[in-house]
């Protein structure tokens, strides 16, 4: 009988794998918290008629890639293709927008997008991102930036490895004068663009740039920065001022429009060289608009959000070691052995519940010859096995072998944790 496969796109994360994910998403729980956010955990789902009016209709990703189903009452759902909708959904159903008009919340977790799979895209995958409500200078877009720099510092990632793009799409005045310059430019061109661009060209033409189909190079269209109007211009010059004060290393990117529809005024995007075509590893931007769209008051907001997977590819790219845990096998052999064991396990475990060292201890099953024993400590990966036999229980010592140097000592029974745990943080982690 065939056996089951994981669905396309989607795939099991253990071993190295899920380490980096673990660290990923705790050292930017970190930084997230030394910036003032605090944790929200929303649905996995949530009603598809946030993700319409919250990414927008003619984006790729409501069009073509949500996930929607309809429940066992008839309620239209989807899973979530991202994070923003639902953090915003719940500041307006929390009435954070009165209790606590500045709020910074972050979030981690899996979303879902019907794309087509390949190396760094998948259909599941992790997000981990902030959304900073209340604040609309560009103050609060730089030290969004800053913040991601931090993140990406805290995981590990080399400094230059790293670049961000930049760029503005100007406001609700000013994106009126850009979209008719960009239909204007693109109207010539409609019968070489995709059907599905040759829709969107009357609807909303920023789309078509964004268009992932083999269409024509748009290499010369106009660019937002070229419509902002004053205060857009005026906030825009003074991103990039606070961004060079703080040697950000970022490039202006008129050409960066994103995939959707709530930005407005600052936009960018953190790429990663040598990740091949989707080497996108976060991305985010103020959209000043969404919070009252969804019919909240005039809010402004700004955020963004790190993709896990691609940020773990970018740390195994760049070689960033996770410490792995170490392991220590007890194993047992002779009479009155499992005694001395089990507590010699239990006292190890209560010594090993600290962060910078992480332990893991394993135990002989009893009556297991010592050659099967050995076999499972190979098999888990052990570096040490704690030998408690009989004769060395006599006189209150046990043989601790390193096994990847081949070596071992006798130690004393009541010395051998406290041995175990300063050989391991005298270590290098590997
Ligand atoms: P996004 O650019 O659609 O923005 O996604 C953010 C990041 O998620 C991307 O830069 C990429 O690293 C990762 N990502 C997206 N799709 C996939 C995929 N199919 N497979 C693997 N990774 C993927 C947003 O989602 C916005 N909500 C960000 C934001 C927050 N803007 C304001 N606040």
């Amino acid at each position: 009988m065939s056996r089951p496969a994981a669905p396309r796109g989607t795939r099991d994360l253990f071993g190295d794998e899920v380490r980096r994910f673990h660290h990923i998403e705790g050292r930017a729980a970190d930084c997230f918290r030394l910036y003032g956010y605090e944790e929200l955990r929303t649905p996995v789902f949530e009603n598809v008629e946030l993700f319409r009016r919250a990414v927008g209709d003619t984006t790729d990703i409501v069009e073509k890639e949500m996930y929607v189903f309809e429940d066992r009452g008839g309620r239209a759902l989807a899973l979530r293709p991202e994070g923003t909708a639902g953090v915003v959904r719940a500041y307006l159903e929390h009435a954070w927008d009165q209790s606590a008009p500045v709020k910074k919340l972050f979030y981690a977790g899996p979303m879902f997008r019907a794309e087509r799979p390949q190396a760094g895209r998948y259909r599941e995958f992790r997000q981990t991102g902030g959304e900073f409500f209340g604040n609309g200078s560009p103050e609060a877009d730089a030290e969004t930036l800053l913040l991601m720099r931090d993140i990406l510092a805290a995981a590990g990632l080399p400094k230059d490895a790293a670049v961000f793009s930049v760029n503005s799409l100007g406001c609700a005045r000013c994106r009126p004068a850009f979209r008719d310059a960009l239909r204007a430019y693109l109207e010539p061109k409609k019968a070489t663009l995709c059907e599905n661009c040759q829709r969107r060209l009357a609807v909303n033409p920023l789309r078509v740039l964004d268009c992932k189909g083999d269409g024509p190079a748009l290499g010369d269209a106009p660019v937002s920065t070229d419509h902002l109007c004053a205060d857009c211009r005026g906030h825009h010059d003074r991103v990039l001022a606070l961004l060079r004060a703080a040697s950000l290393r970022f490039v202006e990117t008129p050409r960066l429009v994103r995939g959707l529809d709530y930005y407005t005024r600052t936009v960018f995007e953190v790429t990663v060289a040598g990740l091949g075509a989707q080497d996108a590893i976060g991305a985010g931007g103020r959209y000043d608009g969404l919070v009252k769209s969804l019919g909240g008051p005039d809010t402004p907001a700004v955020g963004f959000a790190f993709g896990v997977d691609r940020l773990a590819r970018a740390l195994e790219a760049h070689r960033v070691v996770i410490p792995a845990p170490r392991r220590v096998f007890i194993a047992q052999t002779g009479n009155g052995t499992a005694d001395a064991a089990f507590r010699l396990a239990d006292e190890m475990r209560a010594g090993g519940l600290w962060e910078s060292a992480p332990l893991a201890v394993e135990v002989g099953a009893p009556g297991k010859s010592l050659k099967s024993q050995f076999r499972a400590a190979d098999g888990w990966g052990a570096a040490w096995v704690l030998l408690v036999g009989e004769e060395e229980l006599k006189k209150q010592t046990v043989i601790l072998k390193d096994l990847r140097a081949g070596s071992q000592r006798e130690v004393s029974l009541a010395r051998a944790v406290t041995e175990v745990l300063e050989t391991i943080a005298a270590e290098k982690p590997s």
